[in-house]
C-alpha cells in the first residue's frame, strides 16, 4: 500500500488543469461531496476563490492526488480544521476520474495522508465524514483504522429531494499504526 498513489500540493498547475473543472462539474463525482452550490455547473472564477482560500488558509491543506502507475492527476486530498492544540485534523478525498475508481485508491491516498499527518505533523487524532447514500467511502477509512462514530440523520440534501444520513469516523494514531500493520481486524 502506498505505492500508487502521491500527494504533491495542490498550486496553480492543477487549478488550471481542464481536468479539476471537469471533475467538479461531473455529477456522480460531486453528487456525494454535499455541497449543493455544485449541483449546477460552478463557475471556474468560484472554483478559484475556494482554492484561493484554502491555500491561504492556516488550517486547511490541498493535495493533489497523483496516479504513480502514470503519474496522472486524478483527484484531490484535504486535510482540513487541523488543530494544533487538540492535535486533530478532518481527512477528504474526491478521486475525478471515474474510471480510477474500485482500484484501492482512494485506501492508498488515505493510507498516505494519514501517515504524513500522524507522523510528520504528530497528530494525535483523525476524524472523517460521508454522506450515507456513497458507502464506497467506508471501506478505504476502515481499513486505514478509522471507527464509525456517529450518525447524523438526515443531514444531507439530496437533489432529487429527501435527505441522507452522513457517518462520521474517528481514528487514533495507535489504531492507523495497528491497522497497517495489519493488525486491525479492518485492514
Ligand atoms: C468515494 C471514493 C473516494 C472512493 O474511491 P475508490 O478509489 O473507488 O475507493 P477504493 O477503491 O479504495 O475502495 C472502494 C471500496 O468501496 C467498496 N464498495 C464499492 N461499492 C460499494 C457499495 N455499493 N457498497 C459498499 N461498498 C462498496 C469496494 O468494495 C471497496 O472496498 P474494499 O476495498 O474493502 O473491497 C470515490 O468514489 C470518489 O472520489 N467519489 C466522488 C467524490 C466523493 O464522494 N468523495 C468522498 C466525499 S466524503
Amino acid at each position: 500500500m502506498g505505492a500508487q498513489v502521491r500527494l504533491d500540493d495542490f498550486d496553480g498547475r492543477h487549478l488550471n488543469d481542464p481536468a479539476y473543472l471537469r471533475w467538479l462539474r461531473d455529477y456522480d463525482v460531486i453528487r456525494t461531496l454535499n455541497l449543493p452550490a455544485y449541483w449546477e455547473p460552478v463557475a471556474f472564477s468560484q472554483v478559484q476563490e475556494y482554492v484561493r482560500s484554502i491555500l491561504a488558509s492556516k488550517t486547511d491543506r490541498l493535495f493533489a492526488l497523483i496516479d504513480t502507475r502514470d503519474e496522472a492527476f486524478i483527484g484531490t486530498m484535504k486535510a482540513g480544521h487541523v488543530d494544533w492544540d487538540a492535535r486533530t485534523a478532518d481527512v477528504g478525498i474526491m478521486i475525478g476520474e471515474r474510471e480510477r475508481w474500485g482500484q484501492g485508491l482512494a485506501r492508498d491516498g488515505i493510507r498516505s495522508l494519514c501517515e504524513w499527518l500522524f507522523s510528520a505533523c504528530d497528530l494525535r487524532r483523525l476524524t472523517a465524514g460521508f454522506m450515507a447514500v456513497n458507502p464506497s467511502m467506508e471501506s478505504p477509512f476502515l481499513r486505514n483504522g478509522f471507527k464509525r462514530e456517529g450518525v447524523l440523520r438526515q443531514h444531507d440534501r439530496l437533489r432529487d429531494g429527501g435527505y441522507s444520513d452522513h457517518i462520521l469516523l474517528g481514528c487514533f494514531a495507535d489504531e492507523f499504526s495497528n491497522a497497517i500493520r495489519g493488525k486491525g481486524s479492518n485492514s
